[in-house]
């Protein structure tokens, strides 16, 4: 966060701290059960969203060296990402211009991809290099069989692709004014320390929703986040479709000892972002995470969601490690023991006949932020 909105960003929390208030709506919203259980609309979400794109992948440091790899399957299509010798990033389809093979799998490091059906190569700018027994193809042109690449773009120490071919993006674009914010992170420099998949039964939004309000924190996380974040209270900004929230620690209350000139208000915070529309950015005081949420089966009660764990420095001693660890399962315990089961309950209750819509208060700006912005994204979901 920029230094000229952390004082203005730790008045507003000791502000709300002493008013016993938090950000708030104009109104109370009523959502559609529907955004979570309609078939229509996840097929709308399925084509806009993931299909095209763009999207946010992760942070930079995912590739950090030139030769390495991932591929990525989540969207639908399957996509390979690799950091060129030139240090940019490469995005094409992970599919062979022979027959379709996929090129790579899981993620490495490599100088060429080598088809593992008939072995043509591709360099890492996704250019055929050769195809064995050449003569049986030479009457098609090499130079039009590269991989098919896919809009990429890296800034503020952020990935995005587009998952189909189309124009390039900008990412400043799509941050809406959020960028400055991820910019004072310097994300570039962070390491990638672990990323595990989770696969639940629940929509896809429901992930994102997990995240948006500190309502919960006093009753479904009472032993486990409670005493560490004030309940009820958080700020609230948009930035175009993204978001921001932040949540206080209860150690905020050092800031009133401490000029405010001298303020970080990160140690004292947790900084939620909506990177729109599927991902969400916490910058955890010393560390950040990102949960990237994805439809999977049916496309409305399952997901699958990517959740990474950035650290400042590469753990460089064992007791190092031990921390990260902890921290990283401790979150996880949180999300999959009270989160998740009961997001799962929320997704079997959404097909009973006990109501056609749910309310997201005025205490929870960042979920009617959100699902507003869903809606007014889908064109050509009929609204009803
Ligand atoms: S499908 Fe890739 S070389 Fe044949
Ligand atoms: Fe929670």
């Amino acid at each position: 966060m920029r230094q000229e909105d952390q004082i203005l960003q730790g008045e507003t929390l000791l502000r709300y701290l002493d008013e016993k208030t938090t950000a708030m709506a104009e109104s109370v919203y009523a959502n559609p059960v529907s955004d979570y259980i309609c078939p229509d609309q996840a097929q709308v979400e399925k084509e806009q969203f993931f299909r095209k794109g763009p999207i946010n992948i992760g942070l930079s440091c995912l590739l950090p060296n030139p030769g390495d790899y991932m591929t990525h399957d989540l969207t639908g299509d399957p996509i390979l990402l690799v950091r060129r010798h030139d240090g940019t990033l490469g995005a094409y389809l992970n599919v062979c211009r022979h027959r379709g093979a996929r090129v790579a799998d899981g993620c490495g490091h490599a100088g060429a991809f080598t088809c593992p059906y008939h072995a043509w190569t591709y360099g890492t700018d996704g250019a055929l290099r050769g195809r064995p027994d050449e003569r049986s193809f030479a009457d098609l042109d090499k130079s039009g069989l590269g991989l098919r690449k896919l809009p990429v773009a890296e800034k503020y120490g952020t990935i995005w692709v587009s998952p189909a071919p189309g124009p390039a993006f900008d990412i400043g674009q799509l941050l809406d004014g959020l960028g400055p914010d991820l910019a004072a992170y310097n994300l570039e420099s962070y390491h990638h320390y672990e990323t595990r998949v989770l696969r639940r039964e629940l929509n896809w939004k429901m992930v994102i929703d997990t995240f948006l309000e500190t309502y919960h924190l006093q009753f479904l996380h009472a032993k486990t986040i409670y005493p560490i974040l004030h309940t009820n209270l958080a700020t609230f900004d948009a930035f175009g479709r993204n978001l921001r929230m932040i949540a206080a620690r209860r150690t905020i209350e050092q800031l009133r000892t401490t000029p405010k000139d001298q303020w970080n208000i990160i140690p004292f915070t947790a900084v939620v972002c909506v990177l729109f529309p599927n991902t969400v950015f916490v910058m955890q005081g010393d560390h950040v995470e990102t949960w990237h949420a994805y439809p999977s089966g049916d496309g409305m009660n399952q997901s699958t969601m990517r959740v990474s764990f950035y650290t400042p420095q590469p753990p460089t001693t064992e007791k190092a490690k031990a921390y990260w660890d902890k921290n990283f399962d401790l979150l996880m315990a949180t999300v999959e023991q009270e989160d998740f089961p009961m997001a799962e309950g929320i997704q079997r209750g959404f097909h009973s006949a006990a109501q056609n819509e749910i309310h997201f208060g005025r205490n929870e700006p960042a979920l009617q932020h959100f699902h507003k912005s869903v809606r007014a994204a889908l064109v050509g979901l009929d609204r009803v």
